[in-house]
């Protein structure tokens, strides 16, 4: 069983959202997955609560617990377990932290959210190393805002996720329902954005596989020399 945390200690950057999206695209194709919903705010299990469908199992974890569920979880047999974390909560980021295998820092390219990436990913692996990546995402159709902001956190070193989820009204309208755009949309461009990201992060954990969450070079993460995030 795999382990992604998902992870920016600024508020809205699209944690609960991506989350929703890698569960629901693991399910889509064939992976059994889960959330822990390690945010007191609740959002994916309130989603999980609009929605029709029992799969992904959303299950509302605290600090006390997170452990005891994903290890319920790894026996009854899921594949992929997602752990949406709040933007604040300092000790409850580093649970997550602990059990997972990659670490997911979806941000949007302004100031305000670069500003808190380096926090977030030192914050994310200041017991232990963990392979880690940005995702730019509510990304606007102008280009170069972007390209700037991409640059900015190459400069910090940190890796890069080449695909890029833009700013699109699909997430919102399939929250409504509890649902995704690869549910209600799935030929839209978000939906094919997420199964693009899914992918990559599937190939990501290949690589953790075959080489050790401790002893990671995954070759994606590897491009921009930060192999591994160490602490400080
Ligand atoms: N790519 C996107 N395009 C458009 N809207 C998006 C996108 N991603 C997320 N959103 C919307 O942005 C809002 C915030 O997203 P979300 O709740 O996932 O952020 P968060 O990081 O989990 O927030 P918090 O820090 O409060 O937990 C939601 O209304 C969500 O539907
Ligand atoms: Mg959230």
């Amino acid at each position: 069983m795999f382990t992604v945390a998902i992870v920016n200690q600024k508020g809205g950057s699209g944690k609960s959202t991506m989350a929703e999206c890698l569960a629901v695209a693991a399910e889509l194709e064939g992976t059994a997955s889960a959330i822990l919903d390690l945010d007191p705010q609740g959002t994916v299990y309130a989603w999980s609560k609009r929605r029709e469908s029992a799969n992904p199992p959303v299950l509302s974890v605290t600090a006390a617990s997170y452990k005891d569920e994903w290890q319920r979880l790894k026996d009854a047999g899921a594949e992929l377990v997602i752990i949406d974390t709040p933007a604040r909560l300092q000790d409850v980021v580093l649970s997550a932290a602990d059990l997972a295998d990659l670490i997911i820092v979806p941000a949007k390219a302004t100031i305000k959210d670069l500003e808190r990436v380096e926090d977030s990913i030192k914050l994310a692996c200041m017991n232990s190393a963990k392979p880690a990546f940005v995702v730019f995402n509510q990304v606007r159709a102008q280009k170069g805002r972007s390209e700037d902001a991409e640059k900015a956190i190459k400069s910090q070193r940190y890796p890069v996720c080449p695909v890029r989820i833009g700013l699109r009204v699909a997430f919102e309208d399939s929250d409504m329902t509890g649902q995704t755009p690869q549910e209600t949309e799935p030929s839209g461009k978000a939906a094919n954005e997420i199964r693009l990201l899914y992918k990559y992060v599937s190939r990501l954990l290949a690589q953790v596989e075959s080489e050790g969450v401790n002893n990671f070079t995954g070759e994606e993460v590897n491009k921009s020399k930060s192999k591994r995030v160490a602490n400080g």
